[in-house]
């Protein structure tokens, strides 16, 4: 069996939590071996420069080096091995997540993330991300109420209506392998389009 790259991406409040679970639990109940993980984090290392990613005050420039640096860490210790022995990765954001935070979120020179994401991953591509859209609106609403906010998650509705503007244009250019969910329906409505999806990738 051949091992797939799932990941799900999203403003912070979109909703994808939930799904990434559920849809987790359905690749294993249909034999599948999966690896659950996320970003940054996904090994101890990268788990450590996350912690500093949402809680320490730092450049863009730094924040963009240690989210690569997380993410090599986490590819080469547990992704690529992963995938390799044929285990299915789905994980919660990846590089998309550069482009719509540091990118159209806080302006990085999308020429430097280009050269960074060459460099950390190869060619190594998700075989399928799913994007959770929300107004950043109705994604602040949910957010309110959970626990303490992070570094991100204490941004305002501008900077998630870039962010979420970002992911737009990660979709409109490569619409094969990104697939928009509209945030706002029903748990039970997304999940039926997600194993409907899941169910195509298996049988490829
Ligand atoms: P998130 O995955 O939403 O976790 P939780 O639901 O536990 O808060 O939080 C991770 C944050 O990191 C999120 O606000 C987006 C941010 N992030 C980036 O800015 N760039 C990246 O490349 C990645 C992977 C995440």
């Amino acid at each position: 069996m051949k091992g797939r790259f799932v990941t799900f991406e999203g403003i912070d409040g979109a909703g994808k939590s939930t799904h990434v679970a559920q849809s987790i639990e359905w690749l294993r109940m249909r034999g599948y071996d999966v690896l659950a993980t996320r970003e940054p984090g996904g090994t101890e290392l990268a788990e450590a420069l996350r912690e500093l990613l949402l809680h320490r005050t730092m450049s863009l420039e730094t924040e963009l080096m240690l989210v690569f640096a997380a993410r090599r860490d986490h590819l080469e210790r547990r992704i690529a091995p992963a995938l390799a022995r044929g285990t299915w990765v789905v994980c919660d954001r990846f590089t998309d997540s550069t482009w719509a935070y540091q990118g159209a979120g806080r302006g990085a020179d999308p020429e430097r993330i280009a050269w960074l994401e060459s460099w950390v991953q190869g060619g190594l591509q998700p075989a399928r991300t799913y994007w959770f859209d929300v107004e950043p609106q109705l994604a602040a609403r949910r957010r309110t109420g959970s626990r303490e906010a992070d570094r991100f998650e204490r941004e305002g509705v501008a900077f998630f209506a870039r962010v979420r503007e970002g992911y737009r244009q990660r979709a409109a250019a490569d619409p094969a392998r990104i697939v928009r969910i509209d945030g706002s329906g029903s748990v039970e409505e997304v999940r039926v389009i997600l194993e409907k999806d899941l169910a195509t990738i298996c049988s490829t």
